[in-house]
């Protein structure tokens, strides 16, 4: 049997390798929550993280008895009405045979639990996928507050696409009510090294490129997470075919073609 490897391309939070920039992203969404700022956009082109991000924010407020929170992965829903049921079944609301009875419903969840003093988050990745009437949708949640402040907080996450979405001329509404939109960049040489390190080292292991091949593995990766660690993946896997114990620059050009 071979042993659990390093460099699963699986959206787990746990292997998040805290770069500056995503610890200041995670902060701007955790300020977008906590001082109730209603919306924010986490943004960031394939592969770079933002599932991992956003399931990493999510995990800490789902044990929190002062906040709610409802996490929709994929939004592949035929209506607006069907999200605003899968977001009200999470935070555990019954469904209701109208998209009025159904934002009356929430709303009134909501209000409940302002009055207790909790909060209640919707998260949403692949928000690239939202239709216009679902991003209309979360507009019209976010009209939900009082005098003082929102009573959700929503956050989006999605592909580049969403970002044009958001800046094009149909949804300037819902723009507008953007508090914060994070992007998440690619990693630098140095960042791509403590990653792969850091993947090593929660297995128990030592990173098995000599300082030398970080460079052409970062530069195969372009910088993108998932693509230096679909490098690694398969240079690893060929390491053991191989029997060797560590990198060399062929394994890495060969896995380096295996990849689209
Ligand atoms: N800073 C990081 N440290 C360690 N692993 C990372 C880091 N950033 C991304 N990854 C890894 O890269 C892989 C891809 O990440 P993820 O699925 O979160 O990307 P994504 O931006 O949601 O991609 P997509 O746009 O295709 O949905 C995951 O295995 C994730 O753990
Ligand atoms: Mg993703």
């Amino acid at each position: 049997m071979i042993k659990s490897t390093p460099f699963s391309i699986s959206p787990n939070p746990a292997n998040l390798y805290l770069t500056p920039s995503l610890k200041s992203t995670i902060f701007k969404i955790r300020y977008t929550i906590e001082q109730r700022r209603g919306l924010a956009c986490l943004l960031g082109d394939v592969g770079m993280g933002k599932s991992s991000v956003l399931r990493l924010i999510h995990s800490e407020y789902t044990d929190s008895e002062s906040f709610s929170s409802s996490m929709i992965q994929t939004p592949n829903f035929t209506s607006e009405f069907g999200l605003l049921k899968g977001i009200c079944a999470d935070l555990g609301l019954p469904p209701r045979n109208s998209l009025y009875n159904q934002e009356k419903e929430l709303r009134e969840f909501l209000f409940k639990q302002f009055e207790s003093d909790k909060n209640t988050i919707v998260f949403i990745d692949e928000s690239q996928r939202l239709s216009d009437k679902m991003l209309e949708l979360v507009r019209t949640m976010l009209n939900l507050e009082t005098n003082t402040t929102k009573l959700i907080q929503i956050i989006l996450c999605g592909q580049l696409e969403l970002q044009e979405r958001l800046t094009g001329k149909k949804n300037k509404a819902i723009r507008s009510r953007v508090f914060m939109a994070p992007m998440l960049d690619g990693l630098t040489l140095a960042e791509t090294k403590a990653m792969i390190e850091f993947r090593c080292e929660r297995e128990g292991l030592v990173s098995p490129v000599p300082n030398d091949l970080y460079q052409p593995i970062y530069d195969l990766g372009r910088g993108i997470p998932r693509e230096i660690l679909k490098i690694c993946d398969i240079a690893y896997a060929l390491m053991l075919e191989y029997e060797e114990s560590t990198f060399n620059l062929e394994l890495i050009e060969t896995a380096g073609k295996q990849i689209l």
